[in-house]
Parts: C-alpha cells; structure tokens; sequence
C-alpha cells in the first residue's frame, strides 16, 4: 500500500522502517528542518512529500505528530479529492507528558475526526517508539496488543493488517467512541514507562476467550 506519514520523528520513522520491510511504500512529510527530513527519507527508502502531497499519495494517511502540533499539520492538508483512511497514532498529551489534554468525555481521535473531515479516522496507538525501533517490535517474545478503533470496519481491517506489518497485534476495539478509553490507557503505559520505572518495553495483552468473544464488527 502508498502510506503517507506526517510527522516523522520516532514513530514516523519507526513505522516506516516496519512498512517499508513489509513492501509498502511510504511518503514522509512534516518538519521544521525539510533537509533533515529529506536525509531521514532517504536513509530508510522513503518519499518526501508536503503534508497535502503526503496525504494524497496516500491509501493510507498516517497522523504522527506531537497532539500540539496535530492541527498545525492537518490545516495543510487541504480537501483531498478523495476520502482517506487516516491512521491517528497520537496521544493527547501535555507537553509536559503529566496528563492527558483530552478525555473520556471525548477523545483525541474524535476531535482529529472534527479537524479532518476528509478522513475516516482509525486510532491506534503503536507501541513505544524505542520498540518499533528494536529489531523485532517485541516483548518478552511475544507481539504488543495495539486498540484498533474507527467507525468503519473495512478501514479498521485495513490499519489493523498495518498494525501486524508494524510487529503488533491488532485488536479490534470497534468504534472510534472506544478510544475514549483506548487513550487513557495508553496513557497509563507512559506514566509506567516513564515514572514508575517500568520502561518502554512494555505493552498491552488482552485476554481473552477465542472462541466465545469475538468482536461483531460495529
Ligand atoms: N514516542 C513514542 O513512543 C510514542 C508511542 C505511541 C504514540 N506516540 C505519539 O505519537 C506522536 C509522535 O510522537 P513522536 O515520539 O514520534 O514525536 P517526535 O519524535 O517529536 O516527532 C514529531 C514529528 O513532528 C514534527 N513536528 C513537530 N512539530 C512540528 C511543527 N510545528 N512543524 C513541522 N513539523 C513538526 C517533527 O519534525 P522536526 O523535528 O523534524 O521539525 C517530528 O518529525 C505523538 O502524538 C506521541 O504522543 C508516541
């Protein structure tokens, strides 16, 4: 698939790494320093783009930028010509990473949702960065569980098999409403990794009966 990517400090280019593995191409775009960016997309094989070429050259949109500059980036989108799938990996975090800006009574994915209304928004929080940039994205042998929300099913499908190319594991949480609670709890694996001293190779697992409880596809 043609992936887009804006913003490309350590999760961008983490993913990239990843999907460009994987035979996706990739277009990276968003940076104060365009020559730092062009070297970063030329040392991992990727395209260097502008935020709305990056976008349009899209399948897949991939929002990765600090929540504060989150719509800076999205204003320089544009209407693309068509509809886009749009990866939000963003937490709404406080700059100083004491909370989070937004939630429970919203989310961060929502209020993406309301600053790109030419996208069909899919949150899902990769893994830390300092993972993606491991050799293999796991932990303790096994793949991270990665919350995969969004109203329409086919474009949670479709980042979902990019959250398995990426070396997690999707799961599929159902409507964009969840990550209400998605983000909080991703939250909750930055203050571990960060303040309680647990960090960054840690990650969600969910349980679960295979058999009984499979998601319905809302
Ligand atoms: N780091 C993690 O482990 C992790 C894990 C999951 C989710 N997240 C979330 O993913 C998002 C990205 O995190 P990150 O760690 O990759 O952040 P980061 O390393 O700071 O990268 C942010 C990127 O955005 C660009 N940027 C920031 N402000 C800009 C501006 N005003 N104009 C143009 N470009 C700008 C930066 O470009 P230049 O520096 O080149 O100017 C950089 O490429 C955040 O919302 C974060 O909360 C992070």
């Amino acid at each position: 698939m043609k992936i887009g990517i804006i913003g490309a400090g350590n999760v961008g280019t983490g993913l990239t790494k990843h999907l460009i593995a994987q035979g996706h191409s990739v277009m990276l775009s968003f940076s104060l320093d365009m020559e730092k960016l062009r070297t970063t997309a030329a040392a991992l094989g990727a395209d260097v783009g502008t935020v709305a070429e990056a976008v349009r050259f899209a399948d897949v949109a991939v929002l990765a930028t600090p929540w504060t500059a989150a719509a800076d980036a999205l204003a320089q989108v544009g209407t693309p010509p068509e509809r886009k799938v749009l990866w939000d990996c963003t937490n709404a975090l406080k700059p100083d990473m004491s909370g989070l800006l937004v939630g429970t009574t919203t989310s961060g994915a929502e209020e993406i949702a309301k600053l790109a209304p030419w996208a069909t928004v899919i949150k899902a929080i990769p893994p830390f960065a300092e993972l993606l940039h491991s050799p293999e994205a796991l932990v303790g042998g096994k793949r991270v569980g990665v919350f995969v929300c969004g109203d329409d099913a086919n474009a949670r499908t479709i980042v979902g098999r990019l959250v398995g190319d990426i070396g997690a594991e999707p799961i599929d949480a159902g409507p964009l409403v969840l990550a209400r609670y998605t983000e909080p709890a991703a939250m909750l694996l930055v203050q571990l990794a960060y303040t309680r001293g647990f960090g960054t190779a840690i990650g969600f697992s969910l349980l679960r009966d295979a058999a009984g409880n499979a998601p319905d596809g809302v």
